[in-house]
């Protein structure tokens, strides 16, 4: 056991479970027909995005992933984003929903949207699992959102904090406790 960290679990993988669902069936009712492209952005969405897509009836649905990185190591976003790994789907006529595991400066989803938006889609929307309003420094406001979250860093549930944490099955306040002397 790693005595640096604790975590405080915020939403339990039933809880995530239960909204999961929700946001499947409100999705599947506005994106019936339509060709629809579903953007995970890696690494954090991978999770939340295997969950969803069991969760939605689409009959002329897409998945597809992009890379892009805004955080170095810590635990703020840069505000630079740059993408790792680009679409290689046509977007032309399609209706994109982007699928993330949390806005918190909404400086990712504010360039993204413009970006897919770009490639002629015939729609860009954003679906994410969590929200942190508190911090936002943008006027990105998700259409999809699973919990509003506290100012707090998170983990579990495919969010990591330098790449470890990803596999915890909750989602956890992660606290850094004191060294001991
Ligand atoms: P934004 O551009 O500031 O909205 O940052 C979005 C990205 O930062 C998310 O997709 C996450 O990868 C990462 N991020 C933001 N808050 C947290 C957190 O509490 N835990 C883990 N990753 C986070
Ligand atoms: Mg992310």
């Amino acid at each position: 056991m790693d005595t640096r960290y604790s975590f405080e679990t915020l939403s339990s993988a039933n809880d995530l479970a239960a909204k999961v669902s929700e946001l499947g069936e409100a999705i599947t009712r506005d994106y019936k027909d339509k060709d629809t492209v579903f953007v995970g952005i890696l690494k954090g969405s991978f999770i939340f995005m295997a969950d969803l897509v069991r969760k939605v009836q689409l009959d002329r649905l897409e998945i597809c992933f992009m890379m892009v990185s805004s955080y170095g190591s810590g635990t703020r976003s840069s505000g630079n984003i740059i993408i790792k790994k680009d679409l290689e789907n046509d977007l032309e006529g399609k209706h994109v929903l982007i699928v993330e595991d949390i806005i918190d400066s909404g400086n990712t989803l504010t360039y993204l949207k413009k970006y897919l938006s770009n490639r002629k889609a015939a729609s860009v929307k954003v679906c994410t699992i969590l929200d942190k309003p508190s911090r936002r420094e943008t006027e990105l406001v998700p259409d999809y959102r699973g919990f509003e979250i506290p100012d707090a860093f998170v983990v579990g549930y495919g969010l990591d904090y330098d790449e470890h944490f990803r596999e915890l099955p909750d989602l956890c306040i992660l606290h850094m406790n004191k060294e001991e002397a």
